[in-house]
């Protein structure tokens, strides 16, 4: 049997999983059966979140590897020893930024979170000053603090000597996935997969190198960053110390792009939405970038095999987190999961709208001083009016990136495929479905980051053939049913709340 271990290293947790890669899903025998890949082991770890300044989000690098490295042990150990272990495939939180010392291997700041906003200045500054459609047609990121660059430059500007040594090679800098390509292979391997690599703001999304006219403008030197390596394919051999024998790593894709292959949207048209923390609408454009109008982000897809796959993505900075704050923040409810009953007791919302601007407002808007805003109170307004405004928000997000999708000149959605946290929620697929107007598609197996990870490991090891989805059972569905002056009702609605709430943030 082979096995595949996938780490998900994600905002809030650290996850390994062990894949049985499925024998019908080995070369000889392709598409003759179903099912590809079967989790058999997990192991999770929760990661603190530091809040030092109002904006800032901070995560200690140190403790993201002492995870991951327990996590692994722990799943191999479940799955029965290394030895049946054929490759690592890694899937992380995106664009946050770890600065760290060569020789020791030491972080030497916090690393800076794709949430926080404390480089928004630096980014207002450089779209005073006109550099925007530089950056967006060379990278196809828009300038908004969420990318790396400018946090990868503020903490070489916090840790004193960092830019001289950086430009020595003494200390390195790189998104999440390339700070565990290092401590696997045990300090020999600095890199980093394209996809990572696409949300820095320093890479050429066409040529998918770094750019040093992009790396003079961050004040980056070009010494610090890693390799750009492809999403499948041997990137090196884990220490052997760490699981008693090595392991290669063979797969590596931001989580949003790892999920998209989880979810074996492959063709252009294909899209997906990932309900986590934030919320990411990943649309496969194909074989070449599209340059969005409506301040998408062009990415890359994955790059695999030969194929390079180009995406426009909508990133929703708070999606899941407005229903966490309901239960922590403000202890409306005492789990997730009693949101559903709860909105459903509304026959309407009410008239109450809940914008979730906690971390600014990300595509289309992009108002990182933005901040969560509810309108509509009433005396007759209750705990059940926030709960049902969260959920809906979810599909008013949603629609206003279909919306910019479509405006891009892409193809309508047959479906839109689904996954994450909240679409256990059928209140809210529901309401997706009917606000979109498109039919939602929920795997059974919710998995899809880490299944996509451990896809790319197998395909990059020989152990599958390609990236197709075969999934062993049928989607969940919600059809939209929606009347459509209903749906306009809500959607002017909605529309007259964002305002409310970038008006309040300027
Ligand atoms: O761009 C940020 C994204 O990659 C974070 O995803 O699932 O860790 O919240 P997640």
């Amino acid at each position: 049997m082979s096995l595949i271990l996938a780490i998900d290293q994600g905002t809030t947790s650290t996850r390994a999983i062990a894949f049985e890669v499925a024998p019908q899903a080995a070369p000889s025998a392709v598409g003759e059966e179903k099912g590809d890949l079967r989790p058999v082991a997990v192991s999770q770890i929760e990661l603190a979140q530091h809040f030092p300044k109002s904006g800032w989000v901070e995560h200690d690098a140190a403790e993201i590897w002492a995870a991951t490295l327990q996590t692994c042990r722990e799943v191999v150990r479940k799955a029965g020893g290394v030895a049946r272990f054929n490759a690592i495939g890694i899937t992380n939180q995106r664009e946050t930024a770890v600065i760290w010392d060569a020789a020791t291997g030491e972080p030497l700041h916090r690393a800076i979170v794709w949430q926080d906003r404390r480089t928004a200045d630096v980014t207002a500054r450089l779209t005073a000053l006109g550099h925007e459609p530089r950056v967006q047609s060379a990278t196809g990121l828009i300038l908004d603090p969420y990318f790396s660059a400018t946090k990868f430059a503020w903490l070489l500007d916090a840790v004193p000597g960092s830019r001289e040594r950086a430009a020595k090679g003494e200390v390195k800098l790189g998104t999440i996935d390339a700070w565990l390509i290092w401590k696997l292979t045990g300090g020999r391997v600095h890199a980093t997969d394209a996809t990572n690599a696409s949300r820095t703001s320093l890479m050429e999304l066409k040529t998918v190198e770094w750019r040093d006219d992009l790396c003079a403008l961050f004040d980056i030197p070009r010494e610090a960053l890693p390799g750009i390596v492809p999403c499948a394919g041997v990137i090196g051999e884990s220490d052997p110390a760490l699981f008693g024998q090595p392991l290669p790593i063979a797969g590596s894709a931001g989580d949003q792009q790892a999920a998209l292959v989880g979810h074996g949207a492959l063709q252009a048209g294909d899209a997906k939405i990932t309900y986590g923390t934030g919320a990411f609408l990943v649309a496969n454009v194909g074989a070449e970038p599209v340059a969005s109008t409506r301040r998408l982000l062009g990415t890359l897809g994955y790059q695999a095999g030969g194929q390079t796959a180009y995406a426009l993505e909508g990133s929703i900075f708070s999606a899941g987190s407005a229903i966490q704050w309901l239960r922590d923040g403000v202890g409306l409810i005492s789990e997730s999961r009693q949101s559903e009953a709860m909105a459903q007791t509304l026959r309407d919302n009410g008239g109450v709208y809940m914008v979730p601007g906690f971390t600014g407002l990300g595509a289309p808007w992009w108002e990182p001083e933005a901040r969560g805003t509810i309108v509509g109170l009433t005396r007759d307004s209750g705990p059940a009016h926030f709960v049902r405004a969260a959920l809906e928000a979810l599909a008013y997000q949603t629609r206003d990136l279909l919306d910019a999708l479509a405006a891009d000149g892409a193809p309508p959605l047959k479906t839109l495929k689904v996954d994450g946290g909240v679409t256990a929620n059928s209140f809210a697929m529901q309401f997706v479905a009917d606000i979109c107007e498109v039919e939602v598609e929920r795997p059974a197996f919710q998995e899809m980051t880490a299944l996509g990870a451990a896809r790319l490991a197998a395909l990059g090891v020989g152990l599958l053939p390609d990236l197709e989805a075969r999934p062993a059972e049928a989607p969940a569905c919600w059809k939209p049913r929606m009347k459509a002056h209903e749906r306009e009702r809500l959607l002017s609605g909605w529309r007259r709340a964002v305002k409310a709430a970038i008006i309040a943030a300027s």
